[in-house]
């Protein structure tokens, strides 16, 4: 039985995840800052605890993963806060990078030891963090730590190959979660969680390094 580990799953896509993967039969690792009634609910094994902007939370994760092999890691956890040009906040910016860029790197680098030949990794950027899809600007902040995890993913391909671990870089679509007000024009977390644990089953070293949307299009950078 595969095991896969979510970090960010206390809610959202991440919770999400955990609920397919374990549907289907596969062994989760949910990785939480706090448990949540949901996560709990789903009976599957979890670390609480874990602020991935934090070195001693992550070096607490290492050792309680301990040498136990990962089939897939899924990068989950992230924030926005959305401010633009008149209000920019250069805290915020910087809050978003140790989040979504650095703290994505921080879990990788953490739990490198317990990827093998054959394991993967997924990523989940944004859309927003497309130079070339960016047609309305603003989220300063969001938008330059989405480019920022996308170009480590890229590079984590290419590093990894020779490792024989590949990497998948995911836009969820727009899903209805407390990250977008629960808005009635994104989709479900279970549509996009369907197309994104597609992908990953799809990934190989091939294909790694692509930029996906769930629904499987190729997004540009
Ligand atoms: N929803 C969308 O339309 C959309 C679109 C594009 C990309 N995404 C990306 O998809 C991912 C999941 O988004 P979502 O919509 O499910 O958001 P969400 O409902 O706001 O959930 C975010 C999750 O990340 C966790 N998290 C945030 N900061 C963390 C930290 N420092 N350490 C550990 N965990 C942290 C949260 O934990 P707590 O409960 O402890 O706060 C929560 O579990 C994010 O990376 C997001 O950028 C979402």
């Amino acid at each position: 039985m595969p095991t896969y580990l979510v970090t960010g799953s206390s809610r959202g896509i991440g919770l999400e995840y955990c609920r397919q993967l374990q549907q289907r039969g596969d062994e989760v690792i949910a990785v939480c800052r706090s448990v949540t009634d949901e996560i709990k609910s789903l009976n599957v094994e979890t670390i609480a605890g874990i602020d991935i902007t934090s070195d001693e939370a992550v070096a607490k994760l290492t050792q309680q993963v301990g040498d136990r092999p990962l089939d897939v890691l899924i990068n989950n956890a992230g924030i926005v806060e959305r401010f633009g040009l008149t209000d920019l906040n250069l805290d915020s910016i910087r809050r978003q990078f140790e989040a979504n860029a650095i703290g994505t790197l921080r879990v990788i680098r953490a739990l490198l030891n317990n990827l093998k030949n054959g394991s993967k990794i997924a990523i989940m950027t944004s859309r927003m963090g497309s130079i070339e899809d960016n047609t309305s600007g603003n989220s300063y902040g969001y938008r330059m730590s989405k480019v920022a995890v996308s170009m480590a993913g890229k590079s984590l391909s290419l590093d990894l190959k020779p490792r024989g671990i590949s990497v998948a870089i995911l836009h969820p679509g727009l899903v209805q979660t407390r990250m977008t007000n629960f808005t009635n024009s994104g989709i479900t977390p279970e549509t996009s969680v369907k197309g994104l644990l597609d992908r990953i089953d799809e990934l190989t070293l091939e294909n790694t390094g692509t930029f996906w949307h769930a629904n499987g299009e190729i997004l540009p950078w």
